[in-house]
């Protein structure tokens, strides 16, 4: 059987990845893909108990080592139970974020040093590495006002001050410029329409590349 693939859809909080992934999972189920959505932090009944812990707002206290070893234990756990036995099951996972928000927001926002960081994400990962990361680049200051104009509550990490969001976002950017074999960024201050057909010209190359 072919292998699967994985794509990653990822950016600033309140880019409308919802949209967009809803979007992806039409288009590629449309062509007659098996798709398998989801996130993280999240994804296994394991992960999602590791979310809750890590986005719990009333909780500030949480270290930064212990918020770095939490994503990296779900990420574990994710690949193991879920990701790999779909891809090698032939099929294409969409994921909405993976380990390039470790290094945006662990790294370049919180600033814990790059090589912990690689570490812990080595120990989760064992080699592997999505096939794309579609960044949604927003000015984050525009993305939380979408995120509250949603009437949703902030959890843990948007609860950062803007600083915090805007070294996140550069730091997308950064890896994109270091890594533009697996990154695409797209301007998500473009029309919903806008946004969808763009990422979608993306998808297109990937079904062909790995066709
Ligand atoms: P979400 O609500 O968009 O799913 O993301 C949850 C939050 O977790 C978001 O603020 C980004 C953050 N995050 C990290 O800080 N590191 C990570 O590795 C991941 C996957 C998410």
């Amino acid at each position: 059987m072919k292998k699967g693939f994985m794509i990653v859809c990822d950016g600033s909080n309140g880019a409308g990845k919802t949209t967009v992934i809803k979007g992806i999972e039409n288009h590629l189920v449309n062509k007659g893909f098996d798709v398998v959505l989801t996130r993280e932090p999240g994804g296994t009944v394991i992960g999602e108990k590791i979310r809750d812990v890590i986005l719990d707002p009333s909780t500030p206290e949480m270290s930064d080592m212990t918020e770095l070893m939490l994503f990296g234990a779900g990420r574990a756990q994710h690949l193991q139970q879920k990701i790999i036995p779909a891809i090698e099951s032939g099929k294409i996972v969409i994921c909405d974020r993976f380990d390039a928000a470790t290094f945006s927001f662990q790294h370049y926002a919180r600033g814990l040093d790059l090589e912990t960081i690689k570490t812990i994400n080595n120990f989760a990962l064992n080699g592997f590495v999505p096939a794309m990361n579609i960044i949604l680049d927003i000015d984050p200051l525009e993305g939380l006002k979408r995120v509250k104009s949603r009437g949703e509550g902030l959890d843990r990490l948007e609860d950062e001050k803007l600083e915090f969001l805007t070294k996140a976002r550069n730091g997308y950017l950064q890896q994109a410029q270091l890594q533009p074999e697996i990154f695409e960024i797209v301007d998500a201050t473009q029309s919903k329409e806008e946004v969808l057909k763009s990422v979608l010209k993306i998808i297109n190359s990937l079904i062909v590349k790995h066709a």
